[in-house]
């Protein structure tokens, strides 16, 4: 319990709770002074009145008032020199840009539904309309600003009982809400795993019953709320929860499809769907960075495509870092998540990852080594975290093994950093040089040269040094019958 909502439990007693003294905004006055005058009802509501009662830090401020949002909005707009006014007509509502926050104006609405149309009415309405109409009761707190009654809380669905309760309900009945707007199902997905709260039973059962209506949901809306769920301190809660619900064949197949364990007599794989999870779930614990979750949640998705049963080895997916690295792309586009370095970035990690265990149970050469940290670049540190994290066993003297052969991988990868700068590597001969070094125009020859070049120095048959290189491509041009140019013929 926060020591908000604990102090709202002792007030709780008294007939009406007033929260005045979390109105510290400017802007609450200012709403106040205008609606004394045209003696219009206006309150605060929605995410701003639920995180001040959670005490967590306040967002943008939502103003519902009996009226016209877009008139009150240009009244306030006058108040705030320097602020800016935008209207959105069509919606009827309209938002003042502040320096330090944004203040969205809404009036007051009902909806009805005629017997005929599924089409909602949307009509003016009172501030119950209005609550009615809201996703859940945690949402559906107002905090009235009018004069005589400043500050005080307007809860007609024991929102504060569920924040207390730490339960996302809905205010109507599940069906209803869910309909009005099926992105509500992953918004309390979303909420419960943002804030650690249960959703009520019925609510659940409405978003099982309804799950495929999320069909009708732009993916930019549903990727909105997913990274808000990969970002939870426990982002696993929210991905379970997808799964009993019913929506993630709708939106993750490729996650779906972990899940389960085949066997074969006695012999059964890890379920890869609670795998996949805990990873993503340590990985959270030691990084905020969306991209890296995001590839610990999809490390494994080559797995199902793989997977065989062999007499003597059992279960195995061979490849499956491989075949997982080529399914990433198509899952970004069709979540719109970003196709530039982010994408990039998760492919890599995606195929990378089973490098340094297969590294750490062999001998650790410096070559296997330097080829890695050439592939990963800047990336190898979060390679090296999801490694880590992959390594999921119950049998804790493996565990220990693995990790032990993680410190061993993680020191020769330091000795050779500083030896050989591979981080970084750029090849000390470039393809253009290579051109004129052999009077060559482009052609597949000077790929051969440059990538023998390259293996070279992983390898280390020769230092990453310029004089060494040249000396080197000069002997290995010599088997295909070239001469160097009259500039580096000493250098051979
Ligand atoms: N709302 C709703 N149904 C939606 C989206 C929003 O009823 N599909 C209502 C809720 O009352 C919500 C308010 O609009 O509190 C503001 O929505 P939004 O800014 O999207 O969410 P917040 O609740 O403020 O939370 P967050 O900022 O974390 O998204």
């Amino acid at each position: 319990m926060t020591e908000t909502t604990d102090n709202i439990q002792q007030q709780s007693g008294q007939q009406t709770m007033n929260l005045k003294q979390y109105l510290t905004h400017k802007v609450f006055n200012v709403v106040s002074d205008i609606i004394a005058e045209s003696g219009q009802q206006a309150y605060v509501i929605g995410g701003y009145v639920r995180d001040i009662l959670l005490a967590r830090k306040s967002k943008d401020i939502d103003i519902v008032v009996v009226g016209s949002g877009i008139e009150l909005a240009t009244a306030v707009h006058k108040v705030f020199k320097g602020s800016r006014l935008s209207v959105f007509k069509s919606f009827g509502t309209a938002m003042v840009k502040l320096r330090d926050t944004e203040v969205e104006f809404v009036g007051a609405r009902r909806e009805s539904y005629q017997h005929d149309s599924r089409k909602p009415i949307v009509e003016d309405g009172t501030l119950e309309d209005d609550q009615n109409r809201r996703d859940f009761t945690i949402n559906a707190l107002a905090i009235d600003l009018r004069k005589e009654y400043y500050g005080e809380l307007v809860d007609p669905f024991g929102g504060l009982y569920d924040l207390d309760d730490l339960i996302i309900r809905t205010p109507l009945e599940p069906g209803i809400t869910f309909s009005d707007d099926p992105l509500r199902m992953m918004r309390a997905i979303r909420f419960a795993t943002q804030l650690g709260f249960d959703i009520e039973p019925e609510t659940f059962d409405g978003i099982v019953r309804m799950a495929s209506r999320i069909e009708i949901i732009s993916m930019e809306r549903i990727t909105d709320e997913l990274n808000k769920i990969m970002l939870s301190p426990v982002p696993s809660l929210g991905i379970k929860l997808l799964e009993k619900s019913g929506l993630l064949p709708y939106i993750l197949p490729e996650i779906q499809a972990l899940k389960g364990v085949d066997r074969v007599g006695q012999r059964g794989h890890k379920d890869n769907f609670y795998h996949s999870l805990q990873v993503l779930d340590t990985v959270s614990q030691k990084s905020d960075n969306l991209w890296l979750r995001w590839a610990a949640l999809l490390h494994d998705i080559g797995k199902p495509k793989t997977k065989r049963y062999e007499e003597k080895q059992g279960w195995t997916f061979h490849n499956h870092n491989f075949v997982g690295m080529k399914m990433v792309s198509a899952i970004f586009r069709r979540l719109k998540l970003p196709l530039g370095q982010e994408l990039k970035y998760v492919e890599k990690l995606v195929e990378l990852h089973m490098r340094p265990i297969v590294l750490s149970e062999d001998e650790v050469t410096d070559s296997a080594v330097r080829r890695l940290l050439f592939e990963a670049g800047d990336d190898v540190e979060d390679l090296m975290c999801l490694c880590e994290s992959d390594i999921t066993s119950k049998n804790e003297d493996k565990v220990q093994r693995f990790l032990r052969n993680f410190k061993i991988v993680r020191r020769k990868m330091k000795e050779i950093e500083e030896k050989d700068h591979i981080r970084n590597f750029q090849p000390p001969v470039s393809g253009e040089e290579i051109m004129s070094m052999f009077n060559l125009s482009p052609s597949p020859m000077v790929g051969i040269l440059k990538n023998a070049l390259k293996d070279a120095v992983l390898d280390g048959i020769i230092h990453n040094d310029y004089d060494e290189a040249v000396a080197f491509l000069i002997n290995l041009a010599k088997e295909h019958d070239m001469q160097p140019t009259k500039k580096y013929e000493q250098q051979g």
